[in-house]
């Protein structure tokens, strides 16, 4: 143990390790009131720089007698190895995601509406496979809007895009109308001009007897892995050139600017923003675009590969659950004779079902 001005030097088992002072008496464990959690020290208000005057090491806690203050600091020893190497702290949410494949549609986790309201191991489940495959889906579907919300308040709140907080698609079919046409829609993840496009889509199939119209769905990661290492200059223009979306209409004009390939805190593909419908006249030097539109013109090729998209019917009571920022869902075509197809979707937030997680699995710092 030695003692410097500006903090000090503790043995670890990982070795000797510096911790600043002021570290080490925000940090003190009372610094924080059970009760709410949260910080109840003010380290504005010390009178002076904080510095030990005395520090030893008894078993698995480190004590800190600080200088020009009556206050003893008793530290777990554990903290100090979480924190010494100046990494992040360790997040149980932070799940290595598994990228998949066209062929997934049998494997995609499945769970019914009952179960995941009833059992917490199911929600732990469904969250999991949220955050490593970033789809699931949930059958048993009550028919009704509070069934929706209600799976959704399993991971968080309803969040609302400027659209609103719901939205529904719906098309009734005559059968003495002359044969309806519904065009494609291309893979796309939604709402790319919002700042921060919804984390998490739900799309709960209320009603579908039509003929074809089928869902298309890929996992973004797996393609840009893909693409990665076929074309690594692509993947990096598209993983670091901001691009602009677009959605304006007579009352709203939302732009943002984001970028097709979105990579995580550790350089990994995290997922997506893309949408050709929402894509703006893109404002790059016109000579970059020279070497950017191939690039976005392969990849998005690419991404509508049979090896990526899923192809199958949702049907009615039936709600997938996906990553928006990672998972491109489409709809092939259809030409259909008769039925009814009604769709009621809405959003989630990514960072509350990554706490909702958090809170299933683990004890956070303050559970006894
Ligand atoms: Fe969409």
């Amino acid at each position: 143990m030695s003692l410097g001005d500006t903090g000090l030097t503790v043995p670890l088992a990982q070795g000797a390790r510096y911790f600043n002072y002021y570290w080490l008496r925000d940090n003190c464990p009372s610094s924080f009131n059970p009760e709410t959690r949260e910080r109840s020290f003010d380290i504005f208000h010390l009178e002076a720089a904080p510095r030990a005057r005395a520090a030893h090491l008894e078993a698995d806690t480190l004590v800190i007698d600080w200088d020009g203050e009556e206050h003893v600091t008793r530290m777990p020893v554990a903290w100090l190895e979480t924190y010494a190497e100046g990494g992040r702290r360790p997040d149980p949410a932070d799940l290595p995601r598994k990228a998949w494949f066209g062929d997934h549609y049998p494997d995609v986790a499945r769970f019914t509406h009952a179960q995941l309201i009833s059992d917490k191991v199911a929600r732990q489940a469904w969250l999991e496979a949220m955050l490593v495959e970033g789809i699931s889906v949930v059958g048993e579907m009550p028919d009704t809007d509070a069934a929706l919300t209600e799976l959704v308040q399993l991971m968080g709140q309803v969040r609302p895009t400027f659209f609103g907080l719901y939205f529904d698609v719906r098309t009734h079919i005559n059968p003495t109308n002359t044969a309806y046409t519904a065009s494609a829609l291309e893979l796309h993840t939604d709402t790319p001009a919002e700042e921060h496009a919804p984390g998490v889509q739900f799309l709960h199939m209320r009603a579908n007897s039509v003929e074809g119209g089928r869902n298309l769905f890929g996992d973004g990661v797996a393609a840009a892995n893909d693409f990665r290492a076929l074309d690594p200059e692509g993947f990096r223009l598209l993983a670091e050139t901001d691009i602009p979306f677009y959605c304006e209409h007579d009352s709203y004009d939302m732009r943002s600017y984001q970028r097709i390939i979105e990579l995580d805190q550790h350089g990994e593909v995290a997922g997506l923003t893309i949408s050709q419908h929402m894509l703006d006249l893109v404002d790059l030097p016109q000579e970059l675009l020279d070497r950017w539109y191939p690039a976005f013109c392969r990849f998005g090729r690419l991404l509508q590969d049979d090896k990526y998209v899923m192809r199958f019917t949702l049907n009615a009571g039936e709600c997938i659950v996906f990553d928006n920022h990672r998972i491109v869902h489409g709809r092939a075509a259809y030409t259909a004779e008769s039925g009814d197809r009604y769709l009621r979707g809405t959003y989630a937030d990514r960072a509350e079902m990554r706490s909702t997680y958090r809170a299933l699995v683990c004890e956070g710092r303050f559970k006894a």
